[in-house]
């Protein structure tokens, strides 16, 4: 962003927003909180305080029904009044329905994310994080994101969906992939990455084909689900549930974990106060991780009811952008906010969304950061980021370190 441009050049699919959108968002937050993005016919907000407030309003007034994270082509269609849920079939990703639907689905696909649940992996984690570590360490020099942290995060959402965990390198390549939103399209979660569906719908047809029962409850309890219609789901149509953990759950706890060590080793003083305690304190520069690293830049909704918010009136139809990527760096809410601070308090956090939407995989993103950095920090005794060979792809949807080479000693 140079000197002259304003907040009216904020655009989420422009190169040069995708490219580094921070100081787009401070403009945001200092001079247009509510700011209107004519093209989109839709409002970007961009300060904590707001995004909290309207994420926590669940009764049909802000729905998903053009999804949480439409592409440009939806957004170019500017609505006369509220768009109602999609039809029933074929059924896209359960996110774009209001209730009951969407709870409905989501309540199938929840069982391993609940925290009795997950709380049985850490010990399959734990053995992941040091089966990379045994390889990897050796070698030197390697990639802490992809190699280390997207490998293990990669081999849990195998585990979870019932793919073979020899599948999570090409799942990882797939969902990387994927991610790179092209500049002015944006990417379309449910619809536009038919490759994603080649790995989720065979698991969906054997598990159809399986006389045993209770064996995969994610997609078991997807086929046993009864639309309000009476109507089933296709195996298509149940793969296609299943996007939501296939990406959320291979590409966000790799980037934070990485990202999160380069800044220990930034400021070796707090790598040191953390390493002086790591059972005590990795849970909380984990919290720092999440609020500062999280890679996602923001998620969508569209009215079905008018609402004012700092004396703009949006109208049912027109859509908000929740810039959550710019609530983490809200001087209002956190103090210095563009600094890492491993023990910050931190009351409240949008990292992980709010409300109906709220991230399934929290309780897993949190054990799994946990483990990661515990068991580097337990076995790495010096380690430095080739910052130069560092990448941070262009991204309207996640703008985080998808490379970052490290030399360990
Ligand atoms: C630290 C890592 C993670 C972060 C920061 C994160 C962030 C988010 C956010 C902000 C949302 C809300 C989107 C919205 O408001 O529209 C979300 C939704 C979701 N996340 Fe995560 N996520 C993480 C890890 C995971 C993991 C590990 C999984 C699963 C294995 C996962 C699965 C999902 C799913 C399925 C949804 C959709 C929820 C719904 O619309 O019902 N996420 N995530």
């Amino acid at each position: 962003m140079t000197a002259t441009q304003t907040v009216g050049d904020y655009d989420p699919f422009d190169p040069a927003v995708m490219a580094d959108p921070m100081p787009y968002y401070r403009r945001l937050r200092d001079h247009d909180p509510v700011h209107y993005l004519q093209k989109w016919d839709a409002y970007a907000l961009s300060r904590f305080a707001d995004i909290w407030h309207v994420l926590e309003i669940n009764d049909g007034t802000f729905v998903a029904s053009e999804g949480t994270l439409p592409a440009a082509t939806v957004l170019a269609r500017h609505n006369d009044g509220p768009v109602p849920d999609p039809p029933l079939h074929p059924m896209p990703f359960h996110a774009n329905f209001d209730a009951p639907v969407y709870d409905e689905v989501r309540r199938c696909t929840a069982a391993p994310f609940r925290p009795k649940a997950v709380g049985t992996l850490a010990e399959r984690i734990r053995a992941l994080a040091n089966e990379r570590l045994d390889e990897l360490l050796p070698l030197g020099r390697f990639d802490l994101t992809q190699d280390y942290g997207g490998i293990a995060a990669a081999s849990v959402v195998c585990q979870l969906l019932g793919l073979p965990t020899e599948l999570a390198a090409d799942v990882l390549a797939t969902v990387n992939a994927g991610s790179l939103a092209q500049p002015g399209q944006g990417v379309e979660v449910a619809q536009a990455r038919p490759g994603y569906l080649d790995y989720l719908t065979p698991v969906v047809a054997h598990r159809r084909a399986a006389t045993d029962t209770g064996a995969l409850p994610i997609v078991d309890n997807l086929l046993a689900y009864r639309l309000p219609d009476g109507s089933a789901l296709s195996d298509t149509e149940a793969a296609v549930q299943l996007l939501g953990v296939f990406i959320g759950g291979t590409e966000t706890v790799p980037k934070i974990v990485a990202h999160g060590l380069w800044e220990l080793s930034r400021h070796p003083a707090q790598l040191a106060a953390v390493c002086a305690d790591l059972e005590a304190n990795v849970p909380v520069a984990r919290e720092e991780m999440i609020r500062f690293c999280a890679p996602a830049q923001w998620f969508a909704r569209t009215l079905r009811r008018p609402f004012t918010l700092h004396d703009t009136t949006m109208r049912p139809g027109q859509r908000i952008i929740s810039l959550l990527a710019s609530a983490s760096r809200d001087e209002r809410e956190y103090p210095e906010a563009d600094s890492f601070i491993w023990d910050r308090p931190i009351p409240r956090l949008l990292a992980f969304g709010r409300g109906q939407h709220f991230c399934l995989g929290a309780h897993l993103a949190r054990l799994e950061i946990t483990i990661l950095v515990t068991e580097w920090l337990r076995r790495v005794d010096h380690f430095a980021i080739d910052e130069a060979a560092a990448s941070r792809p262009p991204s309207s949807f996640q703008w985080g370190w998808n490379s970052l080479p490290v030399e360990v000693c």
